[in-house]
């Protein structure tokens, strides 16, 4: 007699024929409210997938309302998150985007010796000071070919001037004095201009300046505080000509580098997980205001280049042979410099693609003039690493071969007579967009070389972060002490 359930109670009462008509409202209703859980069950979980979704956001806001005696849906919660989330979606993308633009890099630069930087330039120092007085003058970078090379020039001037009071917006790294307080160390040695200049052996010497002058900064280097603090892993170090730090770079390897490939590192001391690749700068001129269109451009390829007797050299001699009976190919052999600046200038400004053939290193300064040409680049280069690749896609301007393929008769000119104005002209636009990433140039501009530099190696903080406190898990105790202070729990915890 206990169970009273409803149905039972119905049975026994007068009105039984009231009663089962109720029951029976009450299965439609319900079997009604499955079906209508079921079937929004999956716009949840859509617009849970998808937050930027404007669809379902409005479909949400018009069931809201209505439907409050849902509200043991689970999925109620998440959704209003996602809906606010999409209200504020265009504000949130602006704030990360201007963040992006304010988060400044705080670099740490050692007072190196001007041996090792400026007074490689001829520079000599005044009044005790390390470094040149650059708001009276700047002192002047070899030029021809060296220029390609000069990221350490245009970097470390960079952040000398990052603390002047009339400092430009768009910076992306400033100059800080107190170490504990950067995000990486710069170490300002020119070592590119260091090989190009100082490694030919003088009368009377057992090693070259350039050899004795890795040896000193290795020295220096691992004695620093800083260096100790990090094993070096906070550390910038330059070294854009391939030959540049041939010697030092195998002590110095947990440092950040920054390259123009990884052609001649092994994989250990240098990869583009931990590295930097930085462009060289061109040497071929700018083309200012240039208009000139698919038509306009009577050279369909370009190529003006040394041969080489390694393996780059059997790639550039097979195109050559290749390629040499078409009218409207360009293809030269011999390096530009002098006068051949001007012509190859007048010849890349002219032409509707550049080729870029792997040398004896996977990257060279071509690629970088047929940017400043607008020259569509046609790249030949299997192991080529692009400079901040991870936030900027090639493929929208330049064209990719594999050598492979390249070397198959009649491949790489059928493929580039496939691309027809339109396609063309995309890519030619989108070059003249984004040669000012690859603009070298002081004072810095904001988004040019200098400054994508800077953010490359920003965006290379948090995993240099992550190797610091890993390696700082055990330091405090020798051997196997068990020390529960060791992990602190925040004392306000609850
Ligand atoms: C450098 O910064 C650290 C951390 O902010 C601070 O503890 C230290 O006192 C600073 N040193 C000097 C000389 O200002
Ligand atoms: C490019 O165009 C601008 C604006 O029309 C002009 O001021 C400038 O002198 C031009 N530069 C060259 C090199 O033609």
């Amino acid at each position: 007699m206990a169970e009273r359930n409803p149905p039972f109670r119905c049975i026994i009462s007068r009105s039984s024929l009231f009663c089962m008509l109720a029951i029976a409202t009450f299965l439609f209703l319900f079997s009604w409210l499955s079906v209508l859980r079921s079937t929004s069950r999956p716009h949840f979980v859509d617009h849970s997938s998808l937050p930027n979704s404007k669809l379902f956001a409005v479909v949400e806001d018009g069931n809201s309302q209505p439907r409050n005696q849902d509200n043991i849906q689970p999925s109620i919660p998440k959704m209003s998150v996602s809906v606010d989330y999409e209200e504020e979606g265009p504000q949130v993308k602006e704030l990360m985007k201007y963040n992006q633009n304010k988060v400044v890099l705080k670099v740490f630069m050692y007072d190196l010796s001007p041996e090792f930087h400026f007074g490689l330039l001829n520079w000599k120092p005044e009044g005790g000071s390390v470094w040149p007085d650059i708001k009276t003058k700047i002192p002047d970078y070899p030029g021809g070919l060296n220029l390609q090379h000069s990221i350490e020039y245009w970097l470390t001037l960079d952040l000398l001037s990052s603390t002047f009071p009339d400092s430009k917006g768009g910076r992306s790294a400033v100059r800080v004095h107190n170490s504990s307080e950067a995000d990486v160390i710069f170490v300002p040695f020119f070592s590119s201009v260091s090989y190009n200049r100082y490694s030919r052996l003088q009368p009377h010497e057992k090693k070259n300046r350039n050899q004795l002058l890795q040896e000193k900064l290795v020295k220096f280097l691992t004695a620093q505080e800083e260096w100790k603090r990090s094993g070096g892993h906070d550390h910038i170090i330059m070294a854009h000509h391939p030959n540049s730090l041939l010697d030092a770079r195998m002590m110095l390897w947990p440092a950040m580098f920054i390259l123009a490939d990884f052609g001649r590192y092994p994989p250990n001391i240098a990869n583009v997980e931990k590295d930097v690749i930085a462009p060289y700068k061109h040497i071929i001129k700018t083309f200012v205001n240039d208009s000139s269109g698919f038509d306009d451009r009577q050279t369909l390829l370009y190529f003006q280049g040394a041969i080489y007797r390694k393996d780059g050299g059997f790639v550039r001699q097979e195109l050559f042979y290749l390629l040499k009976d078409e009218k409207d190919v360009h293809f030269a052999f011999g390096s530009v410099s002098g006068d051949g600046i001007n012509i190859a200038s007048k010849g890349m400004h002219s032409s509707k693609f550049c080729l870029n053939i792997a040398g004896d290193t996977p990257s060279s300064n071509r690629l970088f003039d047929a940017i400043a040409s607008h020259c569509v680049p046609v790249i030949i280069s299997d192991e080529i690493e692009l400079p901040y690749e991870d936030v900027l896609d090639y493929s929208e301007f330049c064209v990719f071969v594999r050598t492979s393929d390249a070397v198959q008769k009649n491949f790489l000119i059928k493929l580039i007579r496939s691309i027809k104005k339109e396609e063309w002209t995309q890519k030619w636009k989108r070059l003249k967009e984004i040669e000012k990433f690859f603009e070298f140039q002081y004072p810095s501009q904001e988004d040019d070389a200098v400054q994508m530099i800077w953010q490359a190696v920003a965006r290379k903080v948090p995993s240099v972060r992550l190797k610091l406190h890993k390696s700082k898990r055990f330091s405090r105790h020798k051997g196997s002490r068990r020390k529960f202070n060791a992990i602190t729990v925040p004392r306000n915890f609850g």
